[in-house]
């Protein structure tokens, strides 16, 4: 599909086949099902719940009160909404905000973040999870996955151009590269809009390649995927951020 307007960097003919994936794999649905559990005990306050980028919208099963939306209007979410001009909710300012393999999307991170932080509640949170370019991450997505990973293109001014067909654009590196990189400048930058980094950390290593993820098959039963994402608990801090292939950030707002 042809990138309808500058804001569309992903190609929204890949949902029909996400929703294929989803259907079929229980490993899959298993493993979101962590990280969207992951994401509601990171939440504050009490109150509605913004996605943006929902993408097939299966989010939805997981949370009360939640709002799903994309860049355009699909049949899978609640509302088209940008992530550069996040609207308030009916009823005020959002309580929590999250996304999933969205901010690597976007050229203007820091517009996103201001937009949100505009339409938030006090104590409200933005809970991103994203990949990590750690020396796992950087293997495993070169190896595996279409989408450039390079942390070292994630510089000041944090704007960045198409590197796609049909205008798109990601960089996998975009969460280590603003987050860990370029922690001291972004977090300034953040801090204009009343943004404070509660949280950067590492997850995902064994359990999640191994559901094949949305374009491969699943390599092991999911009762192995249980198990094997069970003893990821155990494992510390320091090996994630060389080998996870997630992060997960948290701002507040003040
Ligand atoms: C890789 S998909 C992730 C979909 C879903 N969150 C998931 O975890 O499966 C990226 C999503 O971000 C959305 N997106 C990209 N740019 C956006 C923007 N400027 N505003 C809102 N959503 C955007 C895309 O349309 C797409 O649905």
């Amino acid at each position: 599909m042809t990138t309808e307007f500058a804001e569309q960097t992903y190609d929204l003919d890949l949902l029909s086949g996400s929703q294929d994936a989803w259907d079929r794999s229980e490993g899959l649905r298993f493993v979101y099902g962590e990280i969207y559990r992951g994401i509601r005990a990171r939440c504050s306050t009490d109150g509605a719940m913004l996605e943006i980028g929902s993408g097939i919208g299966v989010s939805k099963a997981f949370f009360d009160n939640l709002v799903t939306s994309d860049v355009v209007k699909t049949p899978y979410v609640d509302r088209a909404i940008s992530a550069y001009e996040i609207e308030p909710d009916v009823g005020g300012a959002w309580a929590n905000i999250f996304a999933i393999d969205v901010l690597h999307h976007l050229k203007q991170p820091m517009r996103f973040f201001e937009s949100a932080a505009a339409v938030l509640k006090p104590g409200g949170r933005i809970i991103l999870v994203e990949p990590a370019a750690t020396l796992g991450g950087r293997v495993f997505y070169s190896l595996c996955h279409h989408e450039p990973i390079q942390p070292q293109l994630i510089v000041p001014s944090f704007e960045f151009e198409a590197n796609g067909p049909d205008g798109e654009f990601a960089n996998m590196g975009m969460g280590v590269g603003v987050f860990m990189r370029n922690r001291e400048l972004a977090e300034a930058l953040l801090a204009e809009w009343g943004l404070r980094c509660k949280e950067v950390s590492f997850q995902d290593v064994f359990a999640y390649p191994l559901t094949g993820g949305y374009s491969k098959p699943q390599l092991l039963p999911t009762i192995a995927l249980q198990g094997l994402l069970k003893l990821e608990q155990y494992l510390p801090q320091w090996f994630y951020r060389l080998f996870g292939l997630r992060m997960v950030v948290v701002l507040e707002k003040i």
